[in-house]
């Protein structure tokens, strides 16, 4: 830095603008960092020792009174000039600081710890109370035949019935016999009719999955959504036994306060068909908006299986063996059990939008860690 004052002999105009070239050049050249910023304005703006009062007191005290006004005016320009010079410094992006090593105090980058879906949640919640109860998991494609997901669950056919599952069907099925058509399963259901004919009774299986529909996205619908089935084949299996099953399952899953109460409905492969109901868990069955101001939410559907789906699964097991008389009803009976995974997340959790569930939003999701 030039700390030596240059002199001013000559007051006239091209002279002053020459001067302050020079001195606008020494700002120009004088390079600095943010850190360096107080300095740079010390130096150059310093109200005692700042060069620019230094030379403006020299240049002043000697100038002819009317050069006073053309030198102000430069000097106010200069100063601007420095100014200038000050902020930019300030605001540029921090690539100096870069060139000075790491900054420690910058926040480091952060992985954050994966956690379950909530959606995958609540299903290992349903399966593992059924786990207690000595139910074991089974599985199914999602990719099913007409057979599977409808036929042998007694949906015949053309059977209005059908009209309950807006279906996505696979393109290109039209040859084949209707049973063997294949479609995206509607439900879980179908792993039941696969279990059975695989395993004589005793039979205890949950069954959780993807299922897909025909159905617009609103605020409740998903066309891609989860289910927990269950089956319970076995002898003198009674809807009493239903009844406790439910009951149990949900009071793991509600709190022990909640109560059940079961509606009479109509599902195809079942027997009495039911719908389950818990009292309210916002309003503990005083009425309010979630659940429609009635006390009770809807959760799932039940009943005894048909003695029609047992024929169906004989059947097909006598094609194996023409002797299998294990799915008799006159020997066996059992319930089964269908419940969608967002509906009961949703309820577990207050969540209004069933949208939030696949919407990948960290600000949802980190609730759930
Ligand atoms: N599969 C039915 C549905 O998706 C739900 C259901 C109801 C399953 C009753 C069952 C049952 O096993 O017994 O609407």
């Amino acid at each position: 830095m030039n700390e030596t004052i240059p002199q001013l002999l000559n007051y006239d105009e091209p002279s002053l603008d020459a001067a302050f070239a020079t001195l606008a050049d020494e700002v120009r050249a004088e390079t600095f960092s943010p850190r360096d910023a107080e300095a740079f304005r010390l130096h150059w703006l310093g109200r005692k020792q700042g060069r620019l009062k230094l030379i403006s007191d020299a240049w002043l005290k000697s100038a002819p009174a009317d050069a006073r006004k053309p030198l102000g005016i430069r000097f106010n320009q200069l100063k601007q000039q420095i100014e200038v010079a000050l902020a930019a410094a300030v605001a540029a992006p921090p690539a100096a600081s870069a060139k000075a090593g790491l900054d420690i105090t910058l926040p480091g980058s952060v992985r954050a710890p994966g956690i379950p879906h909530p959606l995958l949640k609540t299903m290992n919640e349903i399966v593992a109370v059924f786990h207690d109860l000595g139910y074991s998991t089974a599985l199914g494609p999602q990719v099913e035949s007409d057979f599977y997901n409808f036929e042998a669950l007694n949906f015949p056919p053309n059977h209005p019935a059908r009209d309950t599952q807006d279906t996505l069907l696979l393109a290109g099925q039209q040859a084949r016999p209707s049973r063997d058509r294949l479609l995206m399963r509607t439900h879980t259901s179908p792993v039941q009719i696969r279990s059975m004919i695989a395993q004589a009774p005793p039979i205890r299986i949950v069954v959780p999955g993807k299922v897909h529909r025909n159905d617009a996205a609103d605020a409740t619908h998903s066309p891609v959504f989860h289910q927990v089935e269950g089956l319970c084949v076995d002898t003198g299996i009674t809807f009493s036994d239903l009844k406790g099953t439910l009951d149990h399952a949900m009071k793991a899953l509600f709190g022990s306060s909640v109560k059940t109460r079961f509606f009479p409905s109509f599902f195809p492969f079942t027997e009495p068909s039911a719908d389950v109901q818990i009292s309210c868990i916002f309003c503990a069955g005083a009425g309010c908006r979630r659940c429609k101001h009635s006390g009770w939410i809807e959760l799932l559907g039940c009943g005894m299986v048909d003695p029609t789906v047992f024929s169906s699964v004989t059947e097909e097991r006598r094609k194996l063996n023409p002797a299998a008389d294990a799915y008799n009803p006159a020997k066996i009976s059992g319930f089964a059990f269908g419940m969608g995974v967002e509906r009961i997340a949703m309820v577990q959790h207050g969540i209004s939008d069933i949208g939030q569930f696949y919407s990948g939003d960290m600000r949802f999701l980190e609730q759930f860690a």
